[in-house]
């Protein structure tokens, strides 16, 4: 949550529209209010904030006649955590001499509070990260560099964080971090350098990025390469450097209306780029790494945990689904939030696989850890690289799903699906894996998933007749269970209308005391088990509710009508097909998009929501 981003830089480029670019790009992480301090020609610290989105803060700043110009400035854009969403809790947080932005939380929050106000100090905003304003501008202001103050407040507070900090009389910036994303990036052609959370801010800026590790305080200059230090001053090695590797054509949404609508659409052309990639690209080399690790025979490994978050747990039941039903080896799918607190019994011969789109999420990473320390082999399945998942783990599948903008996981969480689909196949073939086979499977999934993205138009009619109503649950059964779980999810998050994923057979357990004539059971009907939920959905019936109903289309011959709605998809009846949930899911997301639509929300950034949760 949160983002943060700063430029230091020659007269070229105007670091306030650096700022404003990168802040832009990393509205994903937050969208509750927006700020930036720049440095003018007097060395005098400026700041504007706004609350909402960043386009409130760019309107400002154009109404300002004179357009600020400076080539030192930091922005950030908040997902509020301490602190209403207010002009004073927006960030960059100042005192005329020092300025700062963070992400993160600081846990210690109130036991240094009340020391920095018994000292005197005045706070302006409900913010914990004011906190690390006023303890830098101590040791600042008691002689101590910007670095050593950084360091010596850093070193007080408790939790996970990254900091951008800046004096009104120095040409440099000081970053460090710990869990929390933080990237510098550099030119070859210009002396400037570049903070951000994410590479993403810095497209088309900086082609080397540097990560620094954390608890590294890194020192930000114009006369030097940026500088890397230990907590107790020493100088550091503990930072990677990578080669920038998003392009500007990641940037846009097309002819698309919103984002996550590209990201629908866009998803079987990422299918097939994915499994060229995996069966005859660069990603052959994981094949067969991860051939080679798995091929100790399955009784070997105990069980495997599979843990993730939100839509990437969600694909956690599906592949831990897929494991067992292919290998037999027990799966324990947990949400990293629980998993990290239970105490969980591990044992060395278990495997961990962790699933994020960002790979930041803050349980996930704890999850990640936990595992690690009690010698669990950690593989991840996540889609940005070189992100703390993914260095963090002893094994990385990238999902290769590209930038999802959309808060809401759409592609994400297909190709999530797919690569933990490529684990399963290789864990029970290990070196007799049939790529053949596993080729013709995706490639069906794809046809059957462009088929469905051609009939767009009537999830839209059928969104149409039923966007209005009080709430939708979801109900399938073995893998539509979790495809259920996953509609329910992205209509609340982005319809904002009250939804519940339900396996079918719990209905009359209880929720079904919510159907009435305004309640719509959206009845996904697999081609196994299909007379049960058959059964499931007529108790609905029974009770006024009205039927949206997803059924393979052999069943249109016998029952020409199912449910007030239909929409039959082609799949032969007891002939299950492995990925046939995931085009299934494709019909979800285009009928949540447009019932946000019709129901006029923000659907690329939904209210309360941010893209990447790093706080726990
Ligand atoms: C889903 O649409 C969400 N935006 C959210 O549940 C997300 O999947 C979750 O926060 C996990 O994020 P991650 O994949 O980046 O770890």
């Amino acid at each position: 949550m949160c983002g943060i981003v700063g430029y230091l830089g020659n007269a070229n480029r105007n670091g306030v529209d650096v700022i404003l670019e990168g802040l832009t790009r990393l509205e994903y992480r937050g969208y509750d209010s927006a700020g930036i301090c720049f440095r003018n020609e007097k060395s005098e610290l400026l700041t504007i904030k706004s609350v909402g989105k960043v386009q409130n803060l760019k309107s400002l700043l154009e109404l300002n006649k004179n357009r600020p110009i400076s080539n030192m400035a930091i922005g950030h854009t908040r997902w509020a955590t301490h602190g209403e969403v207010a002009e004073k809790n927006a960030h960059p947080h100042v005192n005329g001499k020092l300025a700062i932005v963070h992400n993160g939380i600081i846990e210690n929050l109130y036991e240094l509070k009340s020391y920095l106000q018994a000292e005197g100090v005045q706070f302006s905003s409900d913010t914990d990260s004011e906190v690390f304003l006023h303890l830098t501008y101590k040791f600042f202001n008691s002689g101590a560099s910007l670095k050593d103050a950084v360091i010596e407040a850093f070193k007080l507070i408790k939790g996970n964080s990254a900091f951008l900090v800046i004096a009104h009389d120095l040409q440099e910036m000081i970053a460090i971090k710990r869990v929390a994303p933080l990237v510098i990036g550099r030119n070859s052609y210009q002396s400037e350098v570049f903070v951000s959370s994410d590479p993403f801010a810095l497209i088309g800026y900086a082609d080397q990025l540097l990560f620094p590790e954390d608890e590294v305080v890194a020192v930000l200059t114009l006369e030097e390469e940026p500088q890397f230090f230990e907590l107790n001053g020493a100088a550091s090695k503990r930072f990677s450097t990578q080669n920038q590797q998003m392009h500007y054509s990641d940037l846009g949404k097309g002819s698309y209306e919103h984002f996550m609508q590209k990201e629908i659409f866009e998803q079987p052309l990422l299918i097939k780029n994915w499994i060229h990639h995996y069966l005859e690209g660069q990603g052959k080399k994981s094949v067969e790494e991860l051939t080679k690790l798995l091929s100790i025979r399955p009784e070997k490994i105990g069980r495997i945990h599979l843990v993730a978050c939100g839509t990437a747990w969600h694909a956690a039941l599906l592949i831990g689904d897929m494991i067992e039903r292919t290998s037999r080896i027990p799966t324990n799918v947990q949400l990293a939030s629980e998993f990290r607190y239970k105490n969980p019994i591990l044992h060395a011969n278990d495997i961990a696989i962790f699933i994020s789109q960002s790979g930041e999420t803050a349980d996930t990473l704890a999850a990640q850890e936990l595992c690690k320390r009690a010698d669990l082999f950690t593989l991840a399945i996540v889609n940005v690289a070189n992100s703390t998942l993914y260095r963090n783990s002893h094994f990385n599948l990238l999902t290769h799903a590209g930038i999802e903008v959309g808060v809401a996981s759409t592609k994400a969480f297909t190709l999530q699906v797919l690569t933990g689909y490529l684990f399963s196949k290789i864990l029970k073939e290990r070196e007799g894996f049939d790529r053949n086979q596993f080729k013709h499977n995706v490639y069906e999934l794809l046809q059957n998933m462009e088929r469905g993205l051609d009939r767009a138009g009537e999830i839209a009619a059928i969104a149409s007749e039923l966007y209005s109503k009080k709430g939708f649950i979801f109900t399938g059964r073995g893998p539509y269970f979790p495809i259920a779980l996953e509609g329910a999810l992205k209509i609340k998050e982005i319809a904002y209308v009250h939804a519940e994923g339900y396996a079918a057979g719990e209905l009359k357990h209880g929720p079904i005391a919510l159907i009435d004539e305004e309640m719509v059971n959206i009845a996904i009907l697999g081609s196994e088990l299909f007379e049960k939920t058959l059964s499931n959905m007529e108790e609905v019936r029974a009770r006024k509710g009205i039927i949206f109903a997803i059924a393979p289309k052999e069943f249109s011959e016998v029952r020409p009508r199912l449910g007030n709605h239909d929409f039959y998809f082609p799949l032969e009846y007891g002939k299950e097909v492995d990925l046939n949930p995931l085009y299934v899911s494709t019909l979800m997301q285009l009928f949540s998009y447009y019932v946000a639509k019709m129901r006029g929300t923000d659907i690329d950034k939904p209210r309360n929501l941010a893209k990447s949760v790093t706080v726990e």
